[in-house]
């Protein structure tokens, strides 16, 4: 466990600014290390990691020893996107492993107050995230709790799928709910991200992209990528 890294939660950053956060799903995993650095060096401003569990989702990719190793090859801040069943059990595991972002699905828990509680206790900042098919109104009620709202523009559990404009109005409602409370509350979008639908995405209210496929197997490069995400 790397109890020694200073936590970097994302409320740290404006939620004014436009975020780019490669989603290291599409990296190559035999690569990572230098996968990572990549991005680092060309602009990335946060990195997202899917965890998932084989059970919320089907599909299984890593845990908590591949967030430590991760941890230990960049100062990215980590955004850990928990794609689990029972997330209050794994918390502290991810929190310890160097994660910055723990965001947790809002159609887990039954208790959201108790675990986004313990996921600030860990210096962690706090995320909920929504599926596709759940309402703007169920995370609204948490702004004030919370320092990151993600909507999904794919069902998640796997990278490479195309964008659900039907989201953006979802974006666009949450968006409002957040100036409304004129909260720091960073409005991530996932899945299907590239320089056709990022401009699509900000212009909803999005400011913190997501982007795998379309950064990690760019034909141009992840510098070419990162620089597109940017100009829109
Ligand atoms: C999907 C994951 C996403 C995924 C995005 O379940 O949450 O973060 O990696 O991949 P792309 O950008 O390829 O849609
Ligand atoms: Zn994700």
């Amino acid at each position: 466990m790397n109890a020694s890294h200073t936590k970097n939660p994302l409320s740290r950053l404006e939620n004014r600014n436009v975020l780019i956060a490669p989603s290291i799903l599409a990296a190559d995993f035999a690569e990572l290390g230098k996968e990572i650095k990549a991005v680092e060096d060309n602009g990335a401003d946060v990195l997202h990691v899917d965890v998932m569990d084989g059970h919320f989702v089907p599909n299984i990719s890593i845990g908590p020893p591949v967030v430590e190793a991760v941890r230990k090859v960049t100062s990215l801040p980590l955004d850990v996107h928990l794609m689990i069943a029972e997330p209050e059990k794994y918390i502290q595991s991810f929190a310890a492993a160097g994660a910055d972002n723990l965001t947790v699905h809002v159609e887990t828990s039954k208790d959201i107050k108790g675990l986004l509680e313990e996921i600030h206790q860990t210096g962690c900042s706090a995320g909920l995230v929504l599926k596709p098919a759940t309402p703007a109104e169920s995370v609204i009620p948490w702004i004030e709790q919370l320092d990151l709202i993600l909507v999904m523009s794919v069902e998640p559990g796997f990278g490479g799928q195309s964008f659900m404009r039907e989201q953006l109005v979802k974006i666009q409602k949450i968006r409002q709910a957040i100036n409304q409370a004129n909260a720091n509350v960073h409005l991530e979008v996932d899945g299907g991200i590239n320089e056709k639908t990022a401009p699509e995405a900000i212009r909803a209210g999005a400011n913190l992209l997501v982007a795998g496929t379309s950064v990690f197997r760019h034909p141009g490069g992840c510098r070419f990528a990162i620089e597109q995400l940017r100009k829109a």
